[in-house]
């Protein structure tokens, strides 16, 4: 049985495979409308989400199959002590698949070896979130026809940020990546993943000014500062607008340029720049559910059998 914890649990192989499935609904989504009839998916989030939640049931409904779960922990019995260990099992007598957020680093992965179903990581703490960054590579791969050759600035919060954790993860096993890491001091990309790109020898810069680099970007994938996972508040306000992309920046950036983001935003994006060309993050959502729906057929083996 398979498991999607990290964006590496898939080969460059199985990722162009699952990349064509999603590209194959996309064009034909009538084909795919009762692949899972009968099937179930257990969203199961003990932290607050809009889109992914809705993503995964979106997904499963446009399969043919239905949904159970739970939206925030005090509505289930974590709220009782129950461990995540004890909540997957009992959830593999309900359901074919599970989606789980979790707040600590790690959770999906304790899910993952009690489970008797394959397990998604919907985001776990500060550490991954695998879908997040499928959904990106979908986008990238869609609108620029490629995953390899680019020069990609990650801009905001990259030290608390999970969905740069995982897209840096995942981008690293391509061909022609330069990374350029964008924030302030205090929020700076964690050393452990600055090593592993110095073992692999792949170019980075980092730098703290949007302004003295968004001209050499191909792709900017610009993030929120993560509130929930700062110790206070007062660090929080200070940071929280250091970055806002507006008109005057963007112009500073290539006709070709994309500007992606995981969404929510709050104010890292001004709302001027929506019906910019470049600003690609309200098609991301949509790619997102495409690739959740060919997550959910790969896990379940269905696609083999019809
Ligand atoms: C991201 C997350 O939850 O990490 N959101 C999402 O799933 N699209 C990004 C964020 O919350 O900033």
């Amino acid at each position: 049985m398979r498991h999607l914890i990290n964006p590496l649990d898939f080969t460059t192989d199985e990722l162009d495979r699952l990349f064509d499935l999603a590209a194959d609904i996309e064009q034909h989504p009538e084909q795919y409308a009762h692949k899972c009839d009968g099937k179930k998916l257990a969203t199961c989030f003990y932290e607050p989400s809009t889109r992914t939640r809705l993503s995964f049931e979106t997904a499963m409904l446009n399969l043919g199959g239905s949904v159970i779960g739970f939206s925030d922990a005090a509505s289930s019995s974590a709220s009782k002590g129950e461990s995540v260990a004890d909540t997957i099992r009992v959830i593999s007598c309900f359901a074919d698949i599970c989606a789980m957020r979790h707040p600590k680093e790690g959770a999906a992965t304790v899910a993952a070896s009690h489970s008797g179903i394959p397990v998604i990581n919907a985001g776990d703490g500060g550490h991954q979130h695998p879908t997040q960054t499928l959904t990106d590579l979908l986008t990238i791969r869609a609108l620029k026809g490629r995953l390899s050759d680019f020069t990609i600035g990650l801009c905001g919060d990259l030290k608390f940020g999970r969905t740069v954790h995982s897209l840096i993860n995942a981008l690293s096993r391509y061909d022609g990546i330069r990374f350029v890491f964008i924030s302030p001091e205090e929020l700076r990309i964690p050393d452990y993943i600055i090593e592993m790109l110095r073992e692999k020898q792949i170019p980075y810069k980092e730098v703290i000014r949007l302004e003295d680099t968004i001209g050499d970007l191909d792709l900017l994938y610009m993030t929120r500062v993560q509130r929930e996972r700062f110790f206070n508040e007062e660090d929080y306000i200070r940071l929280k607008d250091f970055y806002i992309l507006d008109k005057t920046k963007l112009n500073l950036a290539r006709e070709d340029m994309l500007v992606l983001h995981p969404l929510p935003r709050v104010n890292e994006i001004s709302v001027e720049v929506d019906d910019d060309p470049r600003a690609v993050y309200f098609k991301q959502v949509q790619y997102g559910v495409y690739v959740r729906m060919a997550l959910i057929l790969t896990l379940l083996e269905i696609e083999k059998e019809n």
